[in-house]
């Protein structure tokens, strides 16, 4: 409920990250539900440049929990998801929230100017990337005059993806605890044996993988150690 906000941060705070869990399945409605809150996500543009690949085969899983250097959660984990970004689907993207605005009768003159030219324009990259230096550097330039936006790089592009999905990640670790279930983010993995085995075009890769499942009473290996709020809080 709208208003309640013990219970959102008693879920915050119970979550941990799980690394012992019970056999219980993840059920499919719980998972639907919880990909559906983690597709609700805030991203940069709107562009969701996401891709969550639930990992079914047993043969892929294994060959997953290799990549993630066989970690001790996986022994344990019942399910494993990757969170995937996208760096190249900004065009199909654009042109599907336009048709889909448009469809809805409500397609406004700023939404065509901004999908249909700004967001092209900044994620543009050309031929080795030489248009998006470009515009980087320009930006940098224009910066030191008056506040300019980034006019992305490839590696600006990355960045904002792997923003966009790390908080859907979150987003979708939350709503596992809400229903009762549990995670671990896992970023000790082999990056480029990942996107073999995910089959990802270029210009993807694995942001994290996540292990879900129901905790087990040996789920905790540590204590919650939080730094001093005046370290990571900064009032000015
Ligand atoms: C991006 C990211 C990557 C992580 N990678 C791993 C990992 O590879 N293995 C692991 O056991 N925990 C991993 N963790 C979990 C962190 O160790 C954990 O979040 C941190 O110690 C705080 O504990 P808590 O999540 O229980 O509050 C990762 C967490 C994040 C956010």
């Amino acid at each position: 409920m709208i208003g309640d906000a013990a219970s959102f941060h008693q879920i915050a705070d119970s979550r941990r990250s799980i690394r012992n869990f019970l056999p219980d399945p993840v059920p499919h409605d719980v998972l639907e539900r919880c990909l559906d809150s983690a597709l609700k996500a805030p991203s940069s543009s709107n562009l969701q440049h996401w891709e969550f690949v639930v990992i079914r085969n047993p043969e892929t899983r294994a060959k997953a929990d290799q990549i993630c250097l066989d970690q001790r959660l996986l022994k344990t984990a019942p399910l494993l998801i990757a969170v995937v970004t996208h760096t190249r689907t900004w065009n199909r993207n654009c042109r599907y929230i336009l048709d889909t605005f448009k469809e809805r009768g409500i397609l406004r003159k700023s939404q065509t100017r901004y999908w249909g030219t700004l967001i092209p324009w900044a994620y543009r990259q050309g031929p080795l990337g030489c248009f998006g230096a470009m515009k980087f550097a320009a930006s940098r330039c224009l910066s030191l005059f008056r506040p300019a936006p980034n006019m992305l790089s490839k590696g600006s592009v990355r960045i904002v993806a792997h923003k966009s999905a790390a908080l859907a990640a979150a987003t979708f670790m939350l709503a596992l605890r809400a229903e009762g279930f549990d995670s671990c983010p896992i970023e000790g993995f082999d990056p480029w044996r990942a996107k073999r085995l995910l089959k990802l075009e270029s210009g993807a890769e694995v942001c994290m993988f996540l292990a879900i499942g129901k905790r087990s009473d040996k789920a905790i290996w540590w204590d919650r150690i939080l730094l001093p709020k005046k370290w990571v809080i900064r009032e000015m």
